[in-house]
């Protein structure tokens, strides 16, 4: 068995095989260098040709970028370096020796870069971004297993809209029936709160947005959670005691993945809950004191998340949107019907919206005004009625999109970079 870059620190002054891609090869007159990567971590090889036989020297000079290889030698402790080690070659094997790769030194564009999204995700910065959204994810999955959440899948082929029917992707099913791509699963987690009581779906969702923002994807991952007896207030608590926890985990195990990704992790340690909150109404008058022209019932739009989170160096809660602003299942402000018992969470640093969540509308007669007031089939959402019919209870949730806070935590302009193949409005490739 060959041997990973990340166990070198426990194998000094033994002998390793590793099996890798050379990111980068140089040699000068009798030494030869190869920067392997293994996945795992990333090596200087060093093959001295006066320490080798003939074919391995000769295997190292014809190395090219990318080519795979097999690589044996002494692990060793970088003499000026903590925490870099290398690998003094014995033997090497070229698995398969690449042809000149298209991603070379210099600065390539956006598109280009995408158009090789396939070979672009084996740069270091985008093996340190997956890296990133990896212990998110796993960070996510402890902390609802230590806080007593059941996972429960919700399904992709839906008959009916989450979030407005303006954003959906329809597919041809059987017999002349149409399907839509899923936008969210809450729907389906509020109907398994009345058996597991706490609980949380995670995978793709798809929106036809018309939005050609460094926000917004077609195809992106949502996290929805859903509480049993948890109110507004409840809800927002579980949103910062989570969300916390992920930035805590991620501080913690990527420092090298931040580090090489020139994440400044300062403002990343100031994000402990409680978090700020400001309502809707407070957030348009703090809009207006800046210049900007919103009116009182306005949705906030991306550059007016943008102006508010940077005035704040932990994220921010706005709470009590417009009821007309907001999707049909919120539940209103009993103190005002004009606003829903919402929140959004916008990350500092200019980032916006992470998470939408809001306590839901928990009384029959009051959700099918809403369902009517929407014009959305009422036929369709009958069994999501029902669930008000049959032991309702006050409950609420949230949903955070998985690519939004891997761009913030990595600190990234465009969350494009932030999941391995990127769907937008004009891509679709590879
Ligand atoms: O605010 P949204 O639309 O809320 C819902 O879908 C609720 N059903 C969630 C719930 O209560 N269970 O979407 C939730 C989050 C947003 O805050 C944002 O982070 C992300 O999903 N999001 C997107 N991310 C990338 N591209 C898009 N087009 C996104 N639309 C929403
Ligand atoms: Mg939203």
């Amino acid at each position: 068995m060959h041997q990973l870059i990340s166990q070198f620190p426990s194998l000094v002054g033994q002998s390793a095989t590793i099996k890798g891609w050379a990111y980068n090869v140089r040699s000068s007159g009798k030494i030869a260098f190869l920067q392997i990567r293994d996945g795992s971590g990333f090596v200087q090889a060093v093959i001295v040709q006066n320490q080798v036989d003939e074919i391995a020297w000769n295997r190292a000079l014809d190395v090219t970028l990318e080519s795979s290889v097999s690589v044996t030698g002494m692990v060793t402790k970088h003499p000026k370096h903590d925490d870099v080690y290398e690998l003094q070659v014995t033997s090497l094997e070229i698995i398969q020796k690449a042809e000149e790769y298209p991603i070379g030194k210099k600065e390539h564009g956006p598109d280009f870069l995408l158009d090789n999204r396939h070979l672009w995700l084996r740069a270091p910065s985008q093996w340190a971004i997956q890296r990133v959204r990896n212990a998110i994810i796993y960070a996510t999955y402890d902390w609802f297993r230590d806080n007593d959440f059941i996972k429960i899948d919700s399904p992709i082929l839906t008959p009916n809209a989450c979030e407005g029917t303006t954003e959906l992707f329809e597919i041809d099913y059987f017999e002349e029936r149409k399907a839509y791509l899923s936008q969210s699963g809450q729907l389906y987690i509020e109907a398994a709160i009345a058996s597991v009581g706490r609980c949380f779906d995670f995978g793709p969702v798809f929106r036809a947005e018309k939005s050609k923002t460094r926000r917004h994807l077609t195809e992106f991952w949502m996290m929805d959670a859903e509480m049993a007896f948890v109110e507004h207030e409840g809800n927002l608590q579980i949103q910062e005691q989570l969300v916390s926890f992920i930035v805590k985990r991620v501080l913690e195990t990527c420092s090298a993945e931040l580090k090489l990704l020139e994440r400044d992790v300062e403002p990343l340690k100031k994000v402990v809950a409680p978090f700020y909150r400001l309502t809707h109404a407070e957030a348009i008058r703090i809009l207006r004191e800046k210049g900007s022209d919103i009116g009182d019932m306005d949705d906030l739009g991306a550059d007016d998340e943008t102006t508010l989170t940077q005035m704040y160096d932990k994220p921010i809660f706005i709470e009590k949107y417009p009821t007309a602003v907001k999707a049909f299942y919120m539940k209103r402000d009993p103190s005002d019907p004009t606003r829903v018992l919402n929140a959004d969470l916008l990350a500092p640093e200019g980032y916006g919206e992470v998470i939408g969540g809001s306590q839901r509308e928990d009384d029959y007669d009051a959700l099918i005004a809403r369902v009517r007031e929407h014009n959305l089939p009422e036929k369709d959402f009958q069994w999501y009625l029902d669930l008000r019919k049959y032991g309702s209870v006050p409950h609420s949730g949230f949903g955070y999109g998985l690519e939004r806070l891997v761009a913030w935590i990595c600190g990234l302009h465009h969350v494009r970079e932030t999941i391995p193949f990127p769907r937008l409005m004009n891509r679709l490739e590879p």
